[in-house]
């Protein structure tokens, strides 16, 4: 996950490749809180892994229910309708999938059994509504009080042993503002529908049918046979009981395949294709019908039982007018995939967006001004009109999921009607942990961008000088790669070596080089499979590199490889001659530089740290041979480039050098 404060992506020119999705967040947390209720153990496969399902983990946890896991399963041991606990206080973060349902749950189960329960989250979830449920409940004689502004969380639940809820009349709940409501009152009611059937009513024009289908689906895989009218009349039969499955498979997240669905339909040309895995046609969530709306719009879109394959069809896509209450959060891609559209598309019947994370019309359009969209909007439409001048933008998420995620798209400008060449910077990445940790680790993974428009960053410099760490640090603070391309050339010499041929033999070390198989996993340097990390981060490793670098033909060898390196999001490399021969046109260059007393002192902390004795005279004489030799062989000798910007460091810690160095590159980048 890119827990930054920024990740800025390059434009993107294509994409191609395989993606399984995380489990789906709405199934998810559906299903742990009906195992939560039901006697027994129920083994959860596939579960989601994210916020919001962790926050309503803990509160199972803290609700007196067994959780534990294992390879991938997680078990849960649920109550069998009977309270373990009576007093908590639940945290649930932004996840009205937790506090709707859990607050349903609870307020019968202290009605009638007794308990005292608070409910609460973040700012936001204060201010998402949950009045309409709490009058339902209030309405069946549930005891509810607001402990903040009334109608919204947070919430105390709370009621005595033996009390009697009014379930002889149908229960009505509004479906016009969140099916959430009708969700929350679906799971819960089956806990107090013993003697009699509970039925339940809808008031005005339910919305998000597809999740109550979702809901219905769950209930009956734990035992509840609800019989419905439509969406406007839906009864617990008599008698009812939670009984768990034992094993539940959770499906990929339809809402967020959608990311990968609009991927394809933008990027997939020329023979691509985009596989989707964990969601298809059989999938029992509403969002899969976005896959309609995007073939609407030009995809090309196969499905099997579990699978989408999405290439490119039509191009630029197709303008449309969608009314989009099935899907709520999927349309909002739609919105995205408009910047590629050959006119203005308008997305209706989307009101609920404004109670969702964040007001989502306001956000999608405000974030979509910037990058050089036409935007209209009404309190329950969206209309966006493609970019004529596509503008560098440092876009908000809102601390919604769905806002990086569907912004993300905007890389691919290149690709537009009117095709533009600018990053788009996301902000607080790390918000896709709600429903997709690792979103943009997998979207890396599929695209492809022009090597001249991947940013890089070339530190060059002598030996000891704090490259590495300086590069490191760099690298981790922008969410980019990183290029240790001195650690390739030690490799070269450490394999050369171990293969026994002459280090002065520049032909035969350059054929040494371009076999072997080289590969770092983390610290870890492989090659040809073995962990040679030790050998390559000696000070021999370091002798070896020096002799072999001076040969062109190794230089040659080695360069493809350290190119390789340059992909999105970005590349910060340091060595000899990243700025002036392998990365030439690199968006900023610095020389870092640090007296020879002053480096041989750090490398001699470095080795002691190892448990490596040295002493510091042989240290300095080292270095200083090496940066001779370095200096002036004729291959690639190491010198600033032109315009590198130098930085003597022999007076900074690291983490000075690091904000200066981020300082000349925030004045580099377009923001
Ligand atoms: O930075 P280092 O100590 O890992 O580098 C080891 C040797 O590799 C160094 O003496 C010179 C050589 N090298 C090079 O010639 N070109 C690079 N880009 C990086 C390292």
């Amino acid at each position: 996950m890119y827990a930054l404060p920024f990740l800025d992506l390059p434009p993107l020119s294509a994409a191609d490749g395989r993606v399984r999705l995380p489990g789906s967040k709405s199934i998810s947390n559906r299903v742990l809180l009906l195992a939560g209720l039901s006697a027994g153990t129920t083994r959860i496969h596939d579960l989601l892994d994210s916020d919001d399902t962790r926050v309503m983990l803990q509160a199972l946890r803290a609700l007196g229910c067994g959780v534990s896991g294992a390879d991938g399963v997680v078990e849960v041991t649920g109550l069998g309708g009977t309270l373990a606990v009576r007093e908590a206080q639940l945290f649930l973060g932004n996840a009205g999938t937790a506090m709707r349902p859990l607050c349903a749950a609870l307020a019968v189960l202290a009605a009638t059994q007794g308990g005292r329960f608070e409910l609460s989250g973040v700012a936001r979830m204060h201010e998402r509504p949950i009045g309409d449920l709490v009058d339902a409940l209030r309405r069946l004689g549930c005891h509810i009080d607001d402990l903040g502004r009334p109608g919204y969380p947070p919430l105390r639940l709370h009621g005595t042993a033996g009390g009697v809820l009014a379930l002889q009349r149908p229960i009505r709940v509004r479906g016009d503002v969140s099916s959430q409501f009708l969700t929350a009152l679906l799971l819960a009611l089956p806990l107090v529908a013993q003697a009699a059937p509970v039925t339940i009513e809808v008031e005005g024009e339910l919305i998000s049918k597809p999740y109550i289908e979702i809901t219905l689906n769950m209930l009956a895989r734990f035992g509840i046979a609800v019989q419905r009218e439509g969406f406007e009349r839906f009864t617990i039969p008599a008698g009812s009981s939670y009984r768990t499955p034992g094993d539940v498979h959770v499906e990929g997240d339809a809402s967020s395949a959608s990311y990968f669905v609009a991927l394809g339909a933008i990027a997939a040309h020329a023979g691509r294709c985009i596989r989707i895995e964990g969601v298809g046609s059989e999938s029992v969530q509403g969002d899969i019908r976005f896959v309609e709306a995007a073939r609407a719009m030009g995809a090309q879109v196969d499905s099997g039982p579990n699978w989408l394959e999405v290439r490119r069809g039509q191009w630029p896509l197709r303008a449309l007018s969608l009314d989009c209450n099935h899907i709520p959060d999927a349309a909002m891609t739609l919105a995205v995939m408009a910047l590629y559209a050959n006119g203005p598309t308008r997305l209706t019947n989307i009101a609920s967006w404004r109670v969702k994370e964040t007001d989502r019309i306001a956000a999608m359009a405000a974030e979509l001004r910037k990058l050089g969209a036409q935007v209209l909007e009404g309190a329950d439409f969206i209309e966006v009109t493609p970019p004529v001048r596509w503008q560098p933008a440092a876009v908000r998420t809102y601390d919604d999921h769905r806002m990086a995620m569907c912004l993300s798209l905007a890389a691919f400008n290149p690709l537009a009607p009117t095709p533009g060449r600018t990053p788009v910077r996301i902000g607080d990445p790390a918000c896709v942990a709600k429903t997709f940790p690792d979103y943009f680790e997998a979207l890396f993974g599929l695209v492809q961008a022009d090597a001249a428009d991947v940013p890089v960053i070339a530190i060059d410099g002598p030996s000891a000088s704090g490259k590495g760490t300086l590069a490191g640090e760099l690298a981790r603070r922008l969410g980019y790669l990183q290029l240790d391309s001195g650690a390739i050339y030690r490799a070269a010499g450490v394999a050369a070596e171990r293969a026994g041929v002459d280090l002065d033999d520049g032909a035969s070390v350059a054929e040494v080089a371009n076999r072997m198989a080289l590969r770092f996993d983390g610290e870890r340097v492989l090659i040809d499979g073995q962990d040679l990390t030790e050998a390559v981060r000696s000070e021999r490793g370091g002798l070896l590199a020096s002799r072999v670098s001076v040969h062109p033909a190794v230089r040659t060898a080695l360069h493809a490889l350290q190119l390789s390196f340059r992909r999105a999001p970005g590349l910060v490399a340091d060595g000899r001659d990243m700025g002036t021969v392998v990365f030439p046109d690199a968006t900023l260059k610095v020389f870092l530089t640090a007296s020879s007393a002053q480096r041989a002192q750090r490398r001699q902390a470095q080795l002691e740290a190892r448990g490596i004795e040295a002493r510091i005279e042989d240290l300095r004489s080292d270095l200083e041979a090496r940066d001779l030799r370095d200096s002036t062989r004729s291959a690639a000798p190491l010198k600033p480039a032109e315009d590198a910007l130098a930085l003597d460091n022999s007076g900074l810690d690291i983490a000075a050098s690091v904000d200066l160095v981020l300082q000349w590159w925030a004045r580099r980048r377009p923001f």
